[in-house]
């Protein structure tokens, strides 16, 4: 009898444990997020000190993913699971990635910092693959998302005129690192409701906080 209610007692108390607890497959996320998070914490330093003032790049306007593009999608598009915005995270910002350092000449002071956080984004991307079965990034997706991909990897010549923004390097690793904040929350802050997307991503850590974007 003892046993019995010792057993009970204990699958009692793992039940009251077990939803607090993250999936498996975003824990394992956690360690190259924040690895990335600490490169982000010196884009102000890489991405705008040492880039002409003002100089910008061309991007996709799908590009410019905010944390208000997020949560205009949570409202908008139905049965839109974390895990599509995840996955169209990495996309955006693979093509963002690329963008920065296609404008670098080798010799740019910012290009080791950068090669460095694309490894990193490449790191994370590949534990988010591993973690997940295959079937997962066969799956259809909604019809909003699945123009925004149509959109981002169409061939540059294709892409109409209208459809290119300009962007500075900083601005778009701001979005980067407040949307990886808000996409992978449980991360960073184990407090916070998935769905409450405060921008949470530290502010660059150097001297001045001029530019708001
Ligand atoms: C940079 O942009 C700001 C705001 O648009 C403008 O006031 C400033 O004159 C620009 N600076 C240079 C050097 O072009
Ligand atoms: C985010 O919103 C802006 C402005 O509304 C839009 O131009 C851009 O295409 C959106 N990004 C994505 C990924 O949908
Ligand atoms: C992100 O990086 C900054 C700078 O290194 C650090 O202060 C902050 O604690 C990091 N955040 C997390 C959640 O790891």
């Amino acid at each position: 009898m003892i046993q019995l209610s010792t057993s009970v007692c204990l699958l009692g108390g793992l039940f009251l444990i077990a939803p607090v607890l993250m999936a498996p497959t975003l824990a394992n996320m956690c360690r190259p997020l924040k690895t990335l998070n600490d490169s982000l914490s010196h884009r102000r330093r890489y991405m705008k000190h040492n880039f002409p003032i003002n100089y910008t790049i061309r991007v996709h306007h799908k590009e410019i993913f905010k944390l208000s593009n997020i949560s205009k999608m949570r409202l908008n598009v139905e049965e839109l699971d974390d895990l599509v915005l995840q996955r169209l995270w990495f996309q955006v910002n693979q093509g963002v990635l690329k963008k920065i350092i296609r404008v670098m000449p080798e010799r740019h002071p910012s290009r080791p910092y950068t090669a460095e956080l694309e490894r990193r984004f490449r790191d994370a991307e590949g534990v988010f693959v591993e973690s997940h079965p295959a079937e997962v990034f066969q799956q259809e997706l909604p019809d909003t998302i699945q123009d925004i991909w149509d959109g981002l990897t169409e061939e540059p010549d294709r892409v109409p005129d209208s459809s290119w923004r300009f962007a500075s390097p900083k601005s778009l690793l701001d979005n980067f690192c407040h949307t990886m904040f808000c996409l992978f929350s449980e991360c960073f802050a184990s407090t916070e409701a998935p769905q409450d997307c405060v921008a949470m991503c530290p502010p660059s850590l150097v001297e001045d906080y001029d530019d708001v974007q």
